[in-house]
């Protein structure tokens, strides 16, 4: 099956923001105790974090890591987890319906983040709490000194101030899950008066109103226009939330889950647009997607656990251990933040560590690289600087959550003036795909990289005992030849190629 890419390499959509390698992590299950945090291991450094967790996170080059919650957020005392840890409360967190030791705090996370070369990106809690408890947590955090909260700051070691640049206005509260779950009118206007009082201490932070918590809530898209009706020009950004299963069992259903992704943005861009156009403002609002990942792979289990357990701390919880075919949709889903970097500005994968996370962690043991670490690695690595515009003729499919499914997806990110990067997964379940991709304005001279990740089996994972099973190899078969990039790429493959011209 032939497959012709035609880019430009002046035909850009738009300046990638690096921001959409950002990641979410939440006091949940081991996220945080146990994973980013385990004083009791025997390499743990004189702050109690893992270090062998922190040369992981750091190689993935994150911009952003988002802190606390989650739907932990919307009953978080901030303040408890400041100060003498001996002197921290112990909290009951009726999110996961788990204790909360306090152990970590916002002053423990930053040490953590320069450690992980990586930013806070603070949640505010506007479910049981609101405008007060978020000015004293950006006062905290943001002010230099000579006031009650900044000078407790001081107090407690840590005396510039730590600048956090952006700042969500409470988590998914739309859902009625969620603790001080409201109605789009009632969040609208609290996120707006947060929001007005927030810019007033620094009109150039970056705040990020609640979308919906995923496509499927009943009261999607109608929440996102009525909450930016509410609070359009005080924000900066609206969130979106996706998370994907493959209950079905349905390969080549499961790999097309990011073209419903691809019209979600649309919506919620065509949304804005009409917002912006109805308050006839000048300003604009993006997209930050800040939760988006594969889970189901152990969501029965758990729903049958932790809606009932006695408050355990730290419990595994949404241990997820991804596969080879996850890594084939997550490829896809990173092609399409590229291919929207015209609207997608924040995107943080949900989560970091344990939880639903591209790491994992053993008690007193290893920490090892899922799956689905791997491509987000490489959009890292390789994902920087101008997405350029891809038109792809070749064969598609038709499945439930989509028709016209190309069974090639691709990105081409030029890097610098001359260098260029394609990430192309082919979604088909036994072709080999023969490529023809031509670059007009400045042909390709040499291939400088060719690098894949495939297996046999769709169902391979990475565990403590093998976890390098999944991992990249050295591409063949892809060369440059008479101007155009040619080769063929095996089916269920991911690649990431990379040309000088
Ligand atoms: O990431 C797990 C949970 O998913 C988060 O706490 C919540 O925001 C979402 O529903």
């Amino acid at each position: 099956m032939k497959v012709r890419v035609s880019v430009h390499h002046d035909f850009r959509i738009a300046a990638i923001d690096d921001r959409i390698y950002s990641a979410f992590l939440e006091h949940l299950g081991r996220a945080v105790y146990g994973g980013i945090y385990e004083p009791d291991h025997p390499d743990a450094d004189e702050d109690g974090f893992r270090p062998d967790v922190i040369d992981l996170v750091r190689s993935l080059k994150l911009p952003y890591v988002r802190y606390p919650g989650g739907n932990f957020v919307s009953n978080y005392h901030w303040e408890d987890g400041v100060g003498p840890k001996d002197q921290r409360p112990v909290r009951l967190d009726y999110a996961w319906r788990t204790r909360e030791t306090n152990q970590v705090g916002i002053d423990e996370f930053a040490r953590w983040c320069a450690k992980a070369d990586t930013g806070m990106m603070l949640a505010v809690n506007l479910g049981s709490r609101g405008l007060d408890a978020a000015l004293a947590c950006l006062e905290y955090c943001n002010h230099p000194g000579g006031t009650a909260w900044s000078d407790l700051r001081r107090a407690h070691g840590r005396q510039d101030p730590y600048d956090v640049r952006v700042w969500c206005l409470g988590n998914e509260l739309d859902g009625p899950w969620q603790i001080g779950h409201k109605t789009a009118r009632e969040y609208g206007r609290l996120a707006n008066e947060v929001g007005r009082a927030m810019k007033s201490f620094d009109k150039s932070l970056d705040l990020v109103a609640c979308g919906s918590s995923h496509s499927g809530m009943a009261t999607y898209p109608a929440w996102e226009a009525e909450v930016l009706d509410e609070c359009y020009d005080t924000v900066d950004f609206i969130s979106l939330h996706t998370y994907w299963d493959n209950f079905e069992g349905d390969y080549l259903n499961y790999v097309a889950k990011s073209v419903p992704l691809e019209r979600y943005i649309q919506t919620v861009a065509g949304t804005i647009d009409y917002i912006r156009a109805k308050k006839r403002s000048d300003h604009k609002v993006y997209i930050s997607f800040d939760e988006w990942n594969v889970w189901y792979h152990n969501r029965k289990e758990d729903q049958e656990t932790w809606p009932s357990w006695d408050w355990p701390v730290a419990p595994p919880l949404l241990e997820d251990v991804y596969n080879f075919e996850d890594v084939l949709l997550i490829g896809c889903v990173l092609n399409a933040f590229i291919r929207r970097a015209d609207v997608v500005k924040i995107a943080c994968i949900a989560q970091l560590v344990n939880v639903i996370a591209p790491i994992m962690t053993e008690q007193g043991g290893s920490a090892w690289r899922q799956t689905l670490y791997w491509p987000l690695y490489y959009s890292s690595l390789y994902g920087r600087g101008d997405a350029l515009a891809v038109a792809v003729d070749g064969p598609t499919y038709n499945t439930k959550v989509a028709e016209d499914v190309p069974y090639l997806d691709v990105s081409a990110v030029r890097n610098d003036e001359n260098t260029i990067t394609f990430f192309v997964v082919n979604r088909h379940p036994d072709e080999a795909l023969d490529l023809d991709i031509g670059i007009a304005g400045l042909p390709p001279r040499e291939l400088t990289e060719h690098t894949t990740i495939a297996n046999d089996d769709l169902r391979a994972t990475n565990t403590v005992s093998a976890p390098d099973r999944v991992s990249p190899t050295k591409g063949t078969g892809i060369a440059v030849e008479d101007g155009a990039i040619r080769g063929s790429v095996p089916p269920r493959s991911y690649h990431v190629i990379r040309v000088a011209t």
